[in-house]
Order: structure tokens, then sequence, then C-alpha cells
């Protein structure tokens, strides 16, 4: 198949890398001709583990093309991807500029028979109204077939997610796209899901918000434990060992960042809102969130109570481990806050050197805790879970260890005469 990928930001990118792979043409564009540039010369803009070789494999190949001529790739490819941004707006909506540019060349261009599939995550009624609006267009619609096919790739894993998928979604008006669309994906086992436009956007958000209520309902359950002197981790297991629930996403900790969770808990709560629909869960949901920050600091300052002038060390400032992204990081958040108590704070992390004002980033685990009154575990990297603490506590001036991702093995922190501290974690 001939695809055109309109984006070439991260779902854009592996989405094309693996379609690519699975033997489709595709091409992917974007406006930026700085990144598409760099693109061509084989230097990939994020970091997401076996995305380069794929690329350069297909590259090569000649069966991944990348481009910054978006009008004339969309015009002479029969399926149209689009994988561009829907950032959140300041009322929590999302921003739907980007989707209506690659609507308007869509418009300006199609004069023979295209499927239009939206990859990126849209409001309810988006692939509606793109419909619509190419009707509206003039564009007759034996010519085109909307298609919404939302992704549910997990940074850092998402080449792994695309090759092995648990559903496969499609949202569409007719059945008539649907001989074409099965051939698109490599499927697996994965059961296909088909419903219709606004049905498949509801899917995403869906499952979004189920992830970060499992997360929110984990950090509720944590400060019960911790209030009851009773080890989380344990309830996790039980919890965890009944199929009904399962075991993922009941980690406790600083709670759900990055791109995904807090944005579309909020597009999809503004989504509702406009339908007079009250979302009481969703908004205790961010609230727990919301808290766990405050929650963590004040643990530390049953240890610590006056921060000025205190030595932090932050191990860990992405949102999550494996990878380099540190949008609405909870570890930046809680950063801000420390420097804002008038802390000293270093940091260090396996991916990201941390450019910010009145912060220290060092490349060595160890040296980043040297002289240090407390250090903090934000993020649970696999390399955090193995150090060695002895070595912690001979360079440290202080003793406290707050684990705010209960990942640490407290016995072997306390072994070391260093005082751990968490929640719902004994
Ligand atoms: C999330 C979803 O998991 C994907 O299925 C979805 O496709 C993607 O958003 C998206 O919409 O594009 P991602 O943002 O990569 O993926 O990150 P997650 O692995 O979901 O983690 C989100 C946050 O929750 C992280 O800050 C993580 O530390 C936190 N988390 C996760 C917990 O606090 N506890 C847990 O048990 C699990």
């Amino acid at each position: 198949m001939r695809i055109c990928i309109a984006g070439a930001g991260y779902v854009g990118l592996t989405t094309a890398a693996a379609l690519a792979d699975f033997g489709h043409e595709v091409i992917c564009v974007d406006m930026e001709e700085s990144k598409i540039e760099s693109l061509r010369q084989g230097k990939v803009p994020i970091y997401e583990p076996g995305l380069d070789e794929l690329i350069k494999k297909n590259v090569k190949k000649n069966t991944l093309l990348f481009s910054s001529q978006v009008e004339e790739s969309i015009r002479d490819y029969p399926i149209i991807l689009i994988a561009v941004g829907t950032p959140s707006q300041e009322d929590g909506s999302s921003n739907l500029t980007f989707i209506n540019q690659v609507v308007e060349v869509i418009a300006s261009t199609t004069n023979v028979y295209k499927i239009i599939i939206t990859k990126s995550t849209v409001p309810p009624g988006t692939n509606e109204w793109i419909h619509q609006t190419l009707v509206a267009k003039g564009i007759n619609e034996d010519l085109f077939d909307v298609v919404s096919n939302p992704e549910f790739l997990r940074e850092g894993l998402a080449l792994w997610d695309l090759y092995h998928p648990n559903k496969i979604v499609f949202g569409t008006k007719t059945s008539r796209p649907i001989k074409e669309l099965k051939k698109l994906y490599v499927r697996g086992k994965a059961p296909y899901i088909f419903t219709s436009l606004t049905g498949a956007e509801l899917i995403k958000y869906a499952s979004n918000a189920f992830l970060a209520t499992k997360i929110s309902f984990a950090n509720e359950m944590a400060r019960i434990c911790d209030a009851y002197e009773v080890d989380y981790a344990d309830i996790a297991k039980g919890l965890g060992t009944d199929p009904r629930i399962g075991r993922y996403f009941l980690n406790s900790g600083l709670g759900f960042g990055g791109s995904c969770l807090p944005k579309d808990l909020s597009s999809l709560k503004h989504s509702a809102l406009r339908k007079k629909v009250e979302t009481k869960l969703l908004d205790a949901v961010r609230e727990v969130n919301d808290a766990q920050i405050e929650l963590y600091l004040n643990k530390l300052m049953t240890e610590l109570p006056d921060l000025t002038e205190k030595q932090i060390t932050v191990w860990g400032v992405t949102f999550k481990p494996g990878t380099d992204d540190l949008r609405s990081s909870p570890a930046i958040t809680l950063i801000n806050k420390l420097i804002e108590k008038g802390c000293r704070v270093h940091t260090h992390d396996p991916m990201v050197q941390l450019e910010l004002p009145g912060v220290h980033s060092h490349t060595d685990q160890y040296e980043s805790v040297t002289d240090s009154d407390a250090l903090i575990i934000s993020t649970e990297w696999p390399q955090f879970l193995e150090s060695d603490w002895s070595e912690v506590k001979s360079r440290m001036k202080g003793s406290i260890v707050l684990d705010a991702r209960n990942c640490i093995d407290e016995k072997l922190v306390r072994r070391q005469g260093l005082v751990y501290l968490g929640v719902g974690k004994q």
C-alpha cells in the first residue's frame, strides 16, 4: 500500500517506520524542513528504542521516504494517515490547528479516491467534522473515506506495541474501506474492533482515562496504607492476582505525567462538559494526581522540616523510565517546588542533562549525591534499583532517601544506616 503520513512527531515517525517495515511504501511529511532534512541524514529527533535502526533499514530499502513537500505528497498518495499533534489549550480542550491544516490540504488536492486515517488523538466528533468539512468544501463522498484509527503506543515501547498490538480499532462511516484497512497492520492475535468514527475516538480517551484512574486509585490506597502502617506493595499484589483487576498500572508514586494521560483527561472532561455531562470521577482522578507532589514533599519535611538552603538530589527527571521526554514530568514539578522552598537541587538522569536555572545536573549518579541532605528517587529507572547504597551513604551529608516511586528495596537502604521514606511503604 502507498501511504502518506502527515506529521513526523512521535506517533508519525514510529508508525511510518513500522508500516514501511511491514512492506508498505511510506512517505512521512512534515512542514518543518529542518526536521525532514535531519531525518534524511539519518538523525532521528526523538529517543525510542530501535527506531533509529528501523528508519535506517527502511530508508535504505527505499520503502520509507521523508519530505517537506506536504501538498504534493498528500495529493499523490491514496492513503493519508494523519499523525499531527493535538496539544492542550489553556481551557483543557485540544488544539486542532494542525488537523485543520491537513484537512485543508486534503480538500484542495483530492480528485481521486483516498482513505483518510486519523491516528492523532482527537476529541469525539472530530472525524465526523473532517468528513463534513470535506463534503462542504465540494469533495464528493465517492472520493474519500474518513477512518478513525487511534494509537495505543507507549513511549519507550512504541515499536513493540506496533508489532504486538492488543487490539486494532477502526472507526468508519461505511464498510467500503474495511478490506483495504485490514492490509495495513501486522495483526497477530489482536482482535479488530470496528465501530463508528466517534466510537473509535472515545475508545482512545476511555483507555487513557481508565489507566489514569487506576494510578490515582493506587495512590489513594497507598495513602490509606501509609496511615495504617501497611505495605501498599502487598495490596497491589493482592489486587493484581484478580484477573478482573490486573496488576498493571497499580504502581503508586509521584503520579502520572507525560504528553498523553494528563492531556487526554482534560480533553475528555472538556468534551463531556460540552454535552453537559458531569465528570466527577475524572475530576477526582486529576485531584488525587495533582496532590501527589505535595504529599511526597510533606513526607520529606517530616525529617527535614526546614528545606531552606538544603541540598537535595533528584534521581530521574523524565516522566517515566525508558524515555528522554520531559513533558508534564512530575519530577520537574517536584524540582520546581523544591527550588521555590529554597533548596539547592542536584539531578541525575540516565538520559537527560537537565538545563533548568538553579539546578546542577550530573552525568554521574553517585557524584550527584555528594554533600546532599536528601536524595529523592522520582523515576524508577532500573539502574536506581541496583544502586550501591554504601557509596550513596559515604557521599551524602545527610541520610534521607525518599523513594517517590516505591521502587527501591528499603532493607538495602536501611542496612547502610540511611533513613528510608516512602508513602505506603514500611
Ligand atoms: C500512554 C498510554 O499508556 C498508551 O497506551 C497511549 O497510547 C499513550 O499514552 C498515548 O496516548 O499516546 P505513555 O504516555 O507513553 O502512554 O505513558 P504510560 O506508560 O502510560 O505512563 C504514563 C504515566 O503514568 C507515567 O508518568 C508513569 O510514571 C505513570 N504510571 C504508570 C504510574 O504512576 N503508575 C503506574 O502503575 C503506571
